[in-house]
């Protein structure tokens, strides 16, 4: 544990139950998009309440690579983007980004109509899978685009333009449908898009696209008709806000036995997460004021319930609430079952709630629910949590964004003294987390 330096340790002293309020900004998985989306439009364009987090800020590197004006707005939180003079980026300088996130990809379509070709970088992300990206590489050779592998990344170029098309997707990808969108607005004629992702940040992707003039239908049963326009102008949007982050610091308040009043959360984003909060003995308060309002999570005391559940697309229970919420599920009495269904390995991070004192079993098996594309294929993708356990301190190697923040509720529920070790990873997609920490009375400090 030599090569972290200070500021990427968190010491926790767990124990206390989290108690207070705390606010949650525009979605890291919408912001980063609409950030892309800004690269179409001919005026500038203006988003609202954006988080200071890591990912805002590889976005904003990229965006400045090519040519793109990044400044704050006068409100805190508000960012705008000036396109009028759109260029060519080093290849190098964009190979800078590579391994940091996996946005680049979704420069393609706006970089295409805008330059005529696009170059992206090796891509990172969180390591929980595989994270290919054949369904992009596919739809934006549909589009006409012609797609060159090189030692660096990829060459894209267009040389008869891009012409809308009829797509289908294998499994509906969030990625691959904003790369859709992204490049179908400005194609050629019309594009039917079939088993499209429909998650609320899409729609939201969707609405800011709208207001750049982009004709979009969503049908019914995951069918997205986007009528491509010649020119967009800039956007001005309020993001939806962030439930991830709202539905994290919601399971941190129940394994710590808290009451935490998450200021921004809205209950039409979170229906599926707050019905299984409910089932495994959770309680919460909706306050829908305009402004001030949000949702109050705690832990009505007593024993929590053991329960099934499994992760899916939209309208289904998130892989991204999946690890917070298996935290609290350790406290919870009897044997809880998690299957999930979106990426294939996102359960390595339980080894480590092992160590503090979970029990928990991963297997090869879909168990519980439906059968899914993984259990043929040899990969760890359900658990069953036996519970409650006690949960000691013990130090702990952060592997990627979600699972991190898991290590930290762990740890901060657990007795005694952890170390939490690569806590930068979590500045990725939580802002201020340290400060919310505190102000939640929770008793960390950086070092
Ligand atoms: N997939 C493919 N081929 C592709 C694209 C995806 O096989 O070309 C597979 C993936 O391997 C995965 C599944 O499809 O098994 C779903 O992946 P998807 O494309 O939907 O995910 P993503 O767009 O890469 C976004 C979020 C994730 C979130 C997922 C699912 C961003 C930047 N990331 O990823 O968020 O878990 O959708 O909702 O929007 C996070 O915020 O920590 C995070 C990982």
């Amino acid at each position: 544990m030599t090569n972290y330096d200070a500021g990427d340790v968190l010491t926790v002293h767990g124990g206390t139950p989290l108690n207070g309020e705390l606010r949650v900004r525009g979605a890291k998985n919408l912001v980063s998009k609409a950030m892309v989306a800004a690269l179409l439009g001919e005026t500038p364009s203006r988003l609202y309440d954006v988080p200071a987090i890591r990912d805002v800020e590889v976005v904003t590197g990229l965006l400045e690579l090519h040519g793109v004006k990044v400044t704050r707005g006068a409100l805190d939180g508000e960012l705008v983007f000036d396109t009028s003079d759109v260029e060519s980026a080093n290849v190098d300088e964009i190979n800078v980004h590579a391994g940091s996130s996996r946005i680049p990809i979704l420069f393609c379509g706006p970089l295409l109509h805008r330059l005529g070709h696009a170059f992206i970088p090796d891509l990172g992300g969180c390591n929980i899978g595989g994270r290919p990206i054949d369904f992009h590489i596919q739809a934006l050779r549909e589009f006409g685009a012609v797609v060159d592998k090189s030692e660096k990344g990829m060459d894209i170029t267009a040389p008869d333009g891009l012409k809308g098309a009829k797509l289908e997707l294998p499994y509906p990808s969030v990625g691959a449908t904003e790369q859709i969108l992204l490049t179908a607005v400005r194609a050629e004629g019309v594009t039917e898009l079939r088993n499209a992702a429909v998650e609320p940040e899409i729609i939201d992707l969707i609405c800011v696209l709208q207001k750049m003039g982009a004709i979009i239908k969503v049908h019914t049963d995951r069918v997205i008709e986007i009528q491509g326009v010649p020119r967009l102008t800039g956007y001005s949007h309020r993001p939806i806000p962030d439930r991830i982050e709202a539905a994290s610091w919601a399971a941190a308040a129940l394994a710590t036995r808290g009451d935490v009043f998450v200021k921004g959360a809205r209950q039409a984003d979170m229906m599926t997460f707050l019905n299984l909060f409910t089932s495994v003995g959770g309680a919460f308060e909706i306050d829908d004021a305009p402004g001030t309002g949000g949702i109050r999570f705690w832990h009505p005391g007593g024993e929590l319930k053991a329960v099934a559940m499994e992760t899916d697309v939209h309208p289904g229970f998130m892989t991204d609430w999946q690890q917070p919420m298996v935290v609290a599920l350790t406290q919870a009495r009897g044997l809880s079952i998690v299957h999930e269904t979106v990426y294939e390995r996102r359960l390595g991070y339980t080894a480590a709630l092992n160590q503090m004192g979970a029990t928990i079993q991963t297997y090869r098996e879909c168990l519980g629910g439906t059968p899914c594309r993984f259990g043929r294929r040899n990969f760890m993708h359900s658990a069953v949590i036996a519970g409650p356990s006690k949960l000691h301190a013990a130090d702990l190697v952060i592997p990627d964004l979600r699972a991190g923040f898991s290590h930290l509720i762990a740890a901060l529920a657990a007795e005694g003294t952890s170390r939490v070790y690569g806590v930068k990873l979590i500045q990725r997609g939580y802002e201020d987390f340290e400060g919310k920490l505190n102000a939640l009375g929770a008793h960390v400090e950086l070092g």
